[in-house]
């Protein structure tokens, strides 16, 4: 059964969650939650978001970082030629456990949003991915994202500019 938005909270990173137990089914992805999510935001290179449960608010069912970044697309006929600036999903993931219940899509929903908001002050023009495999290749194309031409694995999707804009993703 699919979530139940109401029943999640998304909410930054905190010293409440326990990061140690969160099993995605990729090791890098834990391991960095585990390891370097804490301080990538006091460092200012990474906001770390988490969704959990209103029932169990210590345990980390998934999470997302949010960067700014820089794309500079190779031979795009979609994009402008020059670099634009690109709001960046650098990792998202969701405990193995509750997979393919809907999470990984509320938590992209929620980082369009985030960014969409964040580019009414500072101009980004797209949310760009590195997905690491293809099924996380088809999770973002089930979303819209579309490949960048170029040697790395990147996705990209335009971003809505208004509130209302954002809110229709999803
Ligand atoms: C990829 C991941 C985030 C998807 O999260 P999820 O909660 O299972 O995704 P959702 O339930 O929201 O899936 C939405 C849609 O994405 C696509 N999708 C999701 N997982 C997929 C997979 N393994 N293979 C192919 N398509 C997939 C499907 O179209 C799916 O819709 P459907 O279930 O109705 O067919 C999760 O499997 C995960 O954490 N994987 C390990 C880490 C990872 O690969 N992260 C990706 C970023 S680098």
């Amino acid at each position: 059964m699919n979530f139940e938005p109401d029943s999640l909270r998304i909410e930054p990173l905190g010293p409440g969650h326990d990061r140690l137990v969160f099993r995605c089914g990729d090791e890098r992805l834990d391991r960095y939650l585990r390891e370097q999510a804490s301080q990538d935001p006091r460092r200012g290179t990474a906001r770390v978001f988490v969704a959990v449960s209103i029932d169990g608010p210590q345990r980390i069912l998934g999470y997302f970082t949010l960067s700014a970044a820089t794309v500079v697309p190779a031979d795009e006929k979609r994009l402008p030629r020059h670099a634009i600036p690109a709001a960046l999903v650098g990792r998202l993931a969701v405990e193995a456990s509750v997979a393919r219940r809907g999470l990984g899509g509320l938590l992209l929903a929620d980082a369009v949003k985030k960014a969409a908001v964040a580019a009414e002050t500072v101009a980004m023009a797209v949310m760009v991915v590195d997905p690491i495999d293809e099924r996380a290749e088809a999770f973002y194309a089930a979303f819209g994202f579309e490949c960048l031409n170029g040697p790395r694995r990147r996705m990209f999707l335009a971003l809505p500019f208004s509130r209302g804009g954002a809110d229709s993703f999803a």
